[in-house]
């Protein structure tokens, strides 16, 4: 059975709750999987097929904590099929998606394409203090759940390992 890693962090929550959901979601499609925060993991990557790697965007910028996580296990993560998704809300804002599209990059420069994701999250008042809440309100920023849970299972799909989908494609015959 193959082996997934996700390592995330998050400041309200909907990061962490969107790496647990996806971590579910690999589950379904056979692969073992093991969830960590960045500054928690304190061992070997090299156990893990698929390392997949999650942060919100917080003012134009990724964790702080997953940024070293990247650079601590920059050469074991190019030897290994990595996957990196920002948390934002710009990527829904027609004016803001371009600058939001190179949010992977903070985190780890060199990716291919299909493997880097920005997804828009969560904006949720009640966990936030009261300044950022007006700053945010001056901004127009809108209380919402604005993520596309078919989006990131299609992204899952498409970084799943080639071996794995074999091997179910043959439990399945
Ligand atoms: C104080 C604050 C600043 C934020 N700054 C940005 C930003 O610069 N760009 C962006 O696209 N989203 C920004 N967001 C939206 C967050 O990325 C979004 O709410 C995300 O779901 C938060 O993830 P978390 O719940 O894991 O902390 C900001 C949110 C907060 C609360």
């Amino acid at each position: 059975m193959k082996k997934a890693l996700i390592i995330y962090e998050s400041q309200a929550g909907s990061t962490a709750d969107t790496a647990q959901k996806m971590g579910t979601y690999l589950k379904t499609k056979g692969l073992e999987t093991t969830l960590s925060k960045a500054s928690d993991w304190n061992k070997s990557l090299d156990p893990f097929d698929l390392i997949i790697i999650g942060s919100p965007i917080i003012m134009g910028s990724p964790e702080k904590s997953i940024v070293d996580f990247a650079k601590k296990h920059q050469s074991i993560l190019a030897q290994k099929e990595t996957a990196v998704f920002a948390i934002c809300l710009a990527i829904n804002e027609p004016a803001k998606k371009e600058e939001a599209l190179s949010y992977p990059k903070k985190i780890i420069e060199s990716l291919p394409a299909s493997h880097q994701a920005v997804f828009a999250g969560v904006m949720n008042f009640n966990t936030i203090n009261w300044f950022k809440k007006i700053m945010l309100k001056c901004m127009g920023v809108k209380e919402g759940d604005y993520r596309n849970w078919n989006e990131i299972h299609a992204w899952l799909d498409s970084i799943i390992p080639q071996s794995q989908v074999v091997e179910d494609d043959h439990k399945s015959t």
